[in-house]
């Protein structure tokens, strides 16, 4: 037998209410997930009720959770990771495949897109992120290069007569916060950030991937030109601008030429534009010379030092019940070689393993049931079963091009 619509529709209204919340506490993976749930509710609902007369409503409140769910996932750095789960799901199962998810919340920061067309749009994040710098942990001289060349100018052209850095290069392993990096500084200007993914710009329209370069450009001016406000351009993977995936033969200079161009009309010091370009890559080697002269400021966002994992433990444990004999310095000090993501979902570990505690004695549901508090053999056992994810060799390789290449 299946579900009533106001029993579904009581489903999706129980998960968005706590995605809502999660979300206003600053739990973006959790809050992710309740999204999740209420859009799949939600979906479910218009499948099996078609001529159901509320859908219409369910359609777009679906896409705006879905909109959600898009902007955490870039806040958070996960979106490599399911790059468009939920975007192929809500595409598949609903009548509207072509059409991109109602953007009705963005409405004035879409000023400059109109004639981009849909699927252009739909790789440009204009959502501001919710980081801010106390969130970043470490990476001190990362967060001062870009308050430098981001913050201090837009603020201040004034006290910068020669002119200032308009591209920057973040590099290093993964999960140390690049991302969380662009994120923090596009939180603090008061102005447009474009985030997209070079990946999927080359991957998505096979031969088309300079004009989705020109085009991002076009965009990224359009909105600094007709508003008058700092632009911050994030691109993610920008390694894979040069890479060979397009297959085209001549294609990857074509992009990479087009990329060049762009570049050096944002360079152009004469102007005292306020458009930036932030660039991440895991793989700086793959990145020629005329590239890099491109971005004056080249940053190593490295693995947390011992002072940091005790930061980003402290940070991460805050709202877990801890054993008081649990330290962050004894934490940390087991972490060596982790990066800060690793620590991130080890404390989300250690959480789900008294979580299943509690479910598999049943007592879960009980009222003021809780779990148990966390346990240093907790973490011994989790370390055990999982490695840093940055192996030594490959943190060589980033120490040598660091020593070649760098530039703060
Ligand atoms: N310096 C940091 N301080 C606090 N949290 C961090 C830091 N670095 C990473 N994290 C945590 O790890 C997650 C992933 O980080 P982020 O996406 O910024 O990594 P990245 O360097 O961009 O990785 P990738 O190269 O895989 O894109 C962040 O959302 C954050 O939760
Ligand atoms: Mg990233």
């Amino acid at each position: 037998m299946s579900l009533a619509p106001q029993e579904l529709e009581n489903s999706a209204s129980k998960y968005a209410a706590e995605a809502i919340r999660l979300d206003s506490e600053g739990s973006r993976g959790m809050a992710i997930q309740a999204y999740q749930r209420a859009i799949e509710a939600l979906v479910k609902l218009i499948q099996i009720y078609p001529e159901y007369k509320l859908n219409k409503i369910y359609m777009e409140r679906a896409s705006a959770y879905q909109n959600r769910v898009k902007a955490l996932q870039m806040t958070n750095g996960i979106a490599d990771a399911h790059p468009e789960k939920t975007d192929q799901m809500f595409r598949k199962t609903t009548p509207y495949s072509s059409n991109t998810p109602a953007n009705s919340t963005n409405h004035k920061r879409d000023a400059g897109t109109e004639s981009l067309g849909a699927e252009f749009d739909d790789l440009v994040m204009k959502d501001k992120p919710h980081v801010t710098w106390e969130e970043v942990i470490g990476l001190d001289d990362a967060k001062r290069a870009i308050r430098e060349s981001i913050v201090y100018p837009t603020k201040r052209m004034d006290l910068f007569p020669l002119g200032w850095p308009r591209g920057i290069l973040l590099y290093g392993p993964p999960g140390c916060g690049k991302t969380l990096l662009a994120a923090a500084a596009a939180a603090e200007i008061e102005g447009y950030f474009i985030n997209v993914d070079a990946a999927s710009m080359m991957s998505k329209w096979l031969g088309e991937a300079e004009k989705n370069v020109s085009k991002l450009f076009n965009l990224a001016r359009r909105l600094h030109d007709t508003e008058g406000v700092p632009v911050l351009l994030f691109v993610d993977e920008i390694d894979s601008l040069l890479g060979s995936r397009n297959g085209e033969i001549g294609g990857e200079v074509r992009v990479k030429n087009q990329f060049l161009t762009e570049m050096d009309g944002i360079n152009d010091k004469s102007k005292a534009s306020k458009l930036y370009v932030i660039g991440a890559t895991n793989k700086p080697w793959s990145l020629e010379a005329g590239f890099l002269r491109r971005f004056q400021k080249r940053i190593y966002v490295s693995l947390p030092d011992q002072a940091s994992r005790i930061h980003l433990f402290r940070q991460y444990t805050e709202r877990l019940k801890m054993e008081k004999s649990l330290k962050s310095e004894d934490l940390a000090k087991l972490t060596e070689g982790y990066s800060a993501s690793d620590v991130k979902d080890i404390c989300q570990s250690a959480q789900l393993r008294v979580v299943d505690e509690l479910f598999q004695s049943g007592k879960a549901l009980e009222e003021e049931a809780n779990t148990r508090s966390i346990a240093p053999s907790d973490f011994k056992e989790i370390l055990k079963m999982r490695k840093p994810s940055v192996s030594i060799d490959m943190m060589r390789a980033y120490s040598r091009w660091s020593e070649q290449f760098k530039a703060l």
